[in-house]
């Protein structure tokens, strides 16, 4: 078992099913958990440390009770937020989420001189930009999670257009995490075959709209919130990758600093992961189609961050 530290704050359904990932895999030795509802984080610390128990693993699971509980963790994971209720419009979900962002940041940063922190709240890219500008650290330490999730999408997507369950399939996904992403079908493989040379046009078009909407379908499908058991798992990755420092390549939400042309804007892209948090960016060549997507996408990406610039880091 290694001696490491993991927070996590907002313990709804995604930081909960994160908690319960980690601890059942024995990924790290203490996971600490921070919400606004007390009795439950307290109650879902208990089911997960006995989840723990019950898979044999060694993770303690606990509720913090004061921030200096946070103190000296290797990864932090922030899920706190509010979904979209009705009347409310984007910009407010976006200023409310930014608002507990830089909150719970304020609270634990102190305490966390060496954190990696990972974002999964929406807007997501917006939300990391936010989270940078609160823990003020260097940009390699700050990721969101959401490439991970969008490219498994697309590869269920493309094995249930295949129909083969033992091809091994890769799927890659840029951008930001929303409508505008960038499934890439070039980049993405069914045994190890470029999935543009196994599929026609009209297929691929189909399995790309099913990825953009991968989301809202389950959001429809549930109705009082959204996915979190995908997402949870695909946190759990980027976890695993930084606590061990294995150096895996995910799509993950960082602030750009020239790569693919842009500056001080968060996209999705895929990334070297280690204990250092962001290792490398890695720079795959798009065509033209794939880079005015991604411009696309940025520019909605940017649309939120000025937004943000304009109301609330004023
Ligand atoms: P949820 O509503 O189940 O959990 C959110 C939790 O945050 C609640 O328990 C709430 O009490 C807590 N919270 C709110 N303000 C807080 C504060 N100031 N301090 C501590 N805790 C606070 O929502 P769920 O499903 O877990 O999703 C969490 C967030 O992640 C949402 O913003 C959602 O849109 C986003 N999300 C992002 C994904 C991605 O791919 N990046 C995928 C799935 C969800
Ligand atoms: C998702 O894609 C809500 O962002 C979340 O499921």
């Amino acid at each position: 078992m290694n001696n490491k530290k993991v927070g996590i704050i907002g313990v709804g359904n995604v930081g909960a099913t994160l908690a319960f990932t980690l601890a059942t895999k024995s990924l790290c030795s203490q996971i600490v958990l921070k919400d606004l509802r007390e009795n439950i984080v307290e109650a879902m610390a208990l089911d997960i440390s006995q989840s723990a128990n019950a898979a044999n693993a060694q993770t303690k699971v606990s509720a913090a009770k004061e921030p200096e509980d946070f103190s000296n963790c290797d990864v932090i994971v922030i899920t706190a937020g509010i979904p979209r209720k009705p009347g409310m419009s984007r910009d407010d979900l976006l200023l409310t989420n930014a608002k507990i962002m830089t909150s719970v940041i304020n609270e634990i940063k102190d305490y966390n001189k060496d954190a990696i922190y990972i974002i999964v709240s929406n807007p997501l890219d917006a939300m990391v930009y936010t989270a940078l500008k609160a823990a003020n650290i260097d940009k390699n330490r700050v990721l969101g999670m959401a490439g991970i999730l969008d490219s498994a999408r697309m590869s269920h997507f493309i094995q249930e257009k295949i129909g083969n369950e033992k091809s091994k399939i890769e799927a890659s996904v840029m951008g930001g995490h929303g409508d505008d992403m960038v499934p890439l079908a070039n980049h993405s493989t069914v045994d190890g075959k470029s999935l543009d040379t196994v599929l026609n046009n009209e297929d691929i078009e189909e399995i790309i709209t099913k990825t953009r909407n991968g989301g809202a379908q389950i959001v429809k499908l549930l109705e009082t919130g959204s996915a979190y058991y995908a997402p949870a798992y695909s946190s759990s990755l980027m976890v695993e990758a930084i606590l061990t420092d294995n150096k895996k390549v995910y799509p993950c939400a960082v602030m750009l600093n020239g790569e693919y042309g842009y500056e001080n804007i968060v996209a999705g892209v895929p990334v070297k992961l280690g204990k250092n948090g962001v290792e490398e960016i890695i720079e795959l060549d798009l065509d033209e189609k794939q880079t005015s997507e991604f411009a696309k996408s940025i520019a909605s990406v940017k649309e939120l961050v000025d937004t943000l610039e304009n109301k609330f880091f004023v």
